[in-house]
């Protein structure tokens, strides 16, 4: 694959391909469900492909786990929570968790080449943003496990029991991070579903887990289709279920646990405002709508992916946007180059194509970077659109993957009123030389997390969520905590 980019340079060189190595990468060709510390056979004998994004080959077999695998898989965390983990020291709980922080550091480079051959995402991505986050996130809450009683003074906590989790396919490894880390601080055992796309740094992870002494059933990982996850929400001995990925399902999921005593937290899909005003500065705000849409394909539940521009500056704005545009180097994901890799799936392809499609019939304006894709794998080019209107399909419906939809604004009060008009509020951004301004907008955005100046800025320390179809609860932070304590 090559990655031609004319427009940086000038002249007719495409970059010379810089690859990551992944020889060094250990991957079986098969693997088997991780319950109560061993690798089990799923019962019914079935098993997937998990396949390369970039290059449509077949990377590994993963189990397919039925009702009675994740039956297996409750029982043994139920079991590990009533003998050995919910009796165990606070302080030892920390101890393990900071174990697994530190192994996951030193295997970072080898999760990073396996997270991008299953996912798609550059290698720049997984190594730089997804697998410091991993272990930044392990270590923080390592450091909670015995300081729970100062995140809530004058109360008692008490760790809930058995959680289920699931998760999507957009930060794998960092979403199992988000939800075992404070989970298991916290006391709680887990029964966790990765995304049949994206299951290997899951699985490699058990094997970091097994090897970092965990007692046996304290992390049980189970892979599937979204029948195993349903079976994890229904199962009768969970106690807490935290869901990541598309709105539709985490509805369902609400539904399902109506009417029980299971605790929920949802995050569900995006459609950020990202907020340009005539004063900011333009170079670095051109930086931030950059890395606000295309950063990892687009696959963000926060991206930003609803550009609104001061009118005065739209002009100005969009041409350097386009210049912008030109330059970002799409192919493959393992070479350090690349700036926008793989899609996750063809699904996911059809899904963004089809967008870009109903962008057109819409009557909006679209532009794409002229650049080549490579002729195997699942590519798109970066685009946008331009003559948005608000009731456009690509303005309120989450895409998941670098389309841009740009709006011009002329009064804080409009684009406020515009940015708020989505059924959905996870996160904006706003950029302005104006402090003033930028209180003025936190107030008034109805979104969890609202950045100023930047974009897609991510700190274990920090809580994220969402308002409304954007789901409930928070996590990262102190705040995170709570999700995971009666
Ligand atoms: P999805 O919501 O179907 O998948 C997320 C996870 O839920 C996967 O592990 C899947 O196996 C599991 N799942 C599916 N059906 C389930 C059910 N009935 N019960 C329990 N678990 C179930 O998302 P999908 O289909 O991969 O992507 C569709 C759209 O969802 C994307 O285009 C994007 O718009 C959005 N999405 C949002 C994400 C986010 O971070 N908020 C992540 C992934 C997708
Ligand atoms: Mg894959």
């Amino acid at each position: 694959m090559k990655n031609e980019n004319k427009a940086l340079s000038g002249w007719d060189a495409p970059y010379a391909a810089a690859p990551e190595s992944s020889s060094h990468a250990k991957i079986k060709k098969q693997y088997d469900l991780f319950i109560g510390g061993k690798w089990v056979k799923p019962s019914s004998g079935k098993y997937f492909d998990t396949i390369n994004p970039a290059t449509e080959l077949k990377i590994a077999e993963i189990a397919e786990a039925n009702a009675s695998d994740v039956d297996l898989a409750v029982k043994s965390s139920r079991k590990a929570y009533d003998t050995v983990w919910s009796k165990l020291p606070a302080k030892e709980r920390g101890k393990y968790l900071f174990r697994i922080a530190r192994m996951i550091q030193e295997r970072s480079r080898e999760l990073a080449v396996i997270e991008t051959m299953d996912g798609g995402k550059s290698i720049r991505e997984s190594r730089d943003i997804d697998i410091p986050l991993v272990s930044a996130h392990f270590f923080y809450y390592a450091g909670w496990a015995d300081k729970l009683e100062y995140a809530f003074p004058n109360r008692k906590v008490q760790s809930l029991g058995v959680a289920g989790q699931i998760i999507p396919w957009n930060f794998p490894l960092l979403m199992a991070a988000w939800k075992i880390a404070p989970a298991l601080a916290c006391g709680n055992t887990v029964v966790l579903k990765p995304a049949e796309t994206t299951s290997l740094t899951a699985l490699k992870l058990a094997e970091i887990i097994q090897d970092s002494g965990l007692p046996d059933g304290v992390v049980n990982i189970v892979t599937g289709f979204g029948a195993t996850g349903a079976a994890i929400v229904k199962h009768p001995d969970v106690n807490k279920v935290a869901f990541t990925g598309s709105t539709d399902v985490g509805k369902l999921i609400q539904k399902s646990i109506a009417g029980t005593d299971k605790k929920l937290t949802l995050e569900l899909g995006g459609k950020a405002a990202n907020i340009i005003f005539d004063d900011a500065p333009i170079d670095q705000a051109i930086e931030g709508i950059i890395n606000g849409i295309f950063f990892n394909q687009g696959h963000v539940c926060c991206a930003g992916s609803r550009l609104f521009v001061q009118e005065n500056v739209a002009d100005l704005v969009i041409s350097k946007l386009k210049r912008r545009m030109e330059t970002l180097i799409v192919g493959d994901p393992m070479d350090k180059n690349t700036d926008i890799g793989a899609i996750n799936s063809k699904q996911q392809l059809k899904t963004i194509t089809d967008y870009i499609e109903i962008g057109k019939n819409e009557g909006a304006e679209m532009f794409q970077s002229s650049c080549s894709l490579p002729g195997k794998g699942f590519f798109v080019r970066p685009t946008l659109f331009t003559n948005v209107a608000q009731s456009h399909r690509i303005s309120r419906e989450e895409i998941f993957g670098p389309v841009l939809a740009i709006q011009t604004f002329r009064t804080i009060e409009e684009v406020v009123e515009k940015a708020n008009n989505v059924p959905y509020g996870l996160s904006a951004g706003v950029w302005t030389d104006k402090g003033s301004k930028i209180f003025n907008l936190t107030q008034k955005l109805r979104a969890g997390v609202v950045w100023a100046n930047t974009y897609n800025k991510f700190d274990p320390t920090s809580p994220f969520g969402g308002y409304k179809e954007s789901g409930f609860g928070r996590e990262g932070g102190m705040h995170g905590l709570d999700a995971y304590l009666k």
